[in-house]
């Protein structure tokens, strides 16, 4: 298994919606994301993400309810949490993680735009950032291949599920596709299941929906 992946120091020119780094990267911070922010929000902000992203479809499979708690681990600037505050709706919480600060600053302002008052933002620069309580549900979208330790970050938010509750991740498949990043920056579906049972997790549902992503729910083993 392999998060680790080779940088060919340019963007993909059918990288859209996401630009996914490495650490250590050229043109890239530690955590791996570009040096050009501005662009880089505007791809995961893009209006037309919502096409093949369908962000409404991916909340709503992780079946919260009101009053539930979930946690957004590599929040970015919102585009999920804000959902996922939508989802759980006023009696409940999001934890928003991030190890990027500026993201952070955006994703307040974002909240406050929308007028959610029950995401809570979490900085956490050293990464493995946790929720501090239980939670129903863990997203994780696009984000997988930024942890240095995907097994070992996997297993400690696993320990911050409540009972029944899942880690979810949505990532692109491998192999060449019109959006997403270049297919040596990917995590495969099968290199995330490795990483998974490293973590001790087991596959609790497979989603099938998303045109260029895996949807994998884990569940305690
Ligand atoms: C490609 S963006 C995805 C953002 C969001 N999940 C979305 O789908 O729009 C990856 C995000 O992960 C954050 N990130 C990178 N390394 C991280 C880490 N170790 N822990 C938490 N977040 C991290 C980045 O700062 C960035 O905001």
């Amino acid at each position: 298994m392999s998060t680790h992946r080779k940088h060919p120091g340019h963007a993909h020119p059918a990288e859209h919606g996401h630009d996914h780094g490495h650490p250590h990267a050229p043109g890239r911070d530690r955590h791996g994301n570009p040096e050009d922010l501005e662009g880089y929000l505007a791809r995961l902000e893009d209006p037309a993400r919502v096409e093949w992203q369908k962000p409404d479809e991916v909340v709503a499979a992780l079946g919260l309810r009101p009053g539930g708690v979930a946690c957004d681990a590599g929040a970015g600037p919102g585009y999920f949490a804000l959902r996922l505050a939508r989802a759980v709706g006023p009696t409940g919480r999001v934890y928003a993680i991030d190890v990027e600060p500026r993201m952070i600053a955006l994703l307040e302002e974002r909240a406050r735009e929308a007028g959610v008052a029950n995401v809570h933002p979490l900085l956490a620069p050293e990464g493995e950032g946790l929720p501090p309580e239980p939670c129903d549900a863990i997203l994780i979208v696009n984000t997988f291949h930024h942890f240095p330790d995907g097994p070992r970050y996997l297993r400690r938010l696993s320990e911050r599920l409540a009972p029944g509750g899942r880690i979810v991740n949505v990532d692109f498949h491998a192999g060449e596709l019109p959006v997403g990043p270049p297919p040596d920056h990917k995590v495969s579906r099968e290199d995330f299941l490795a990483a998974a049972r490293a973590a001790g997790l087991d596959v609790a549902e497979e989603r099938t929906f998303l045109p260029y992503q895996y949807f994998l729910a884990l569940r305690v083993g």
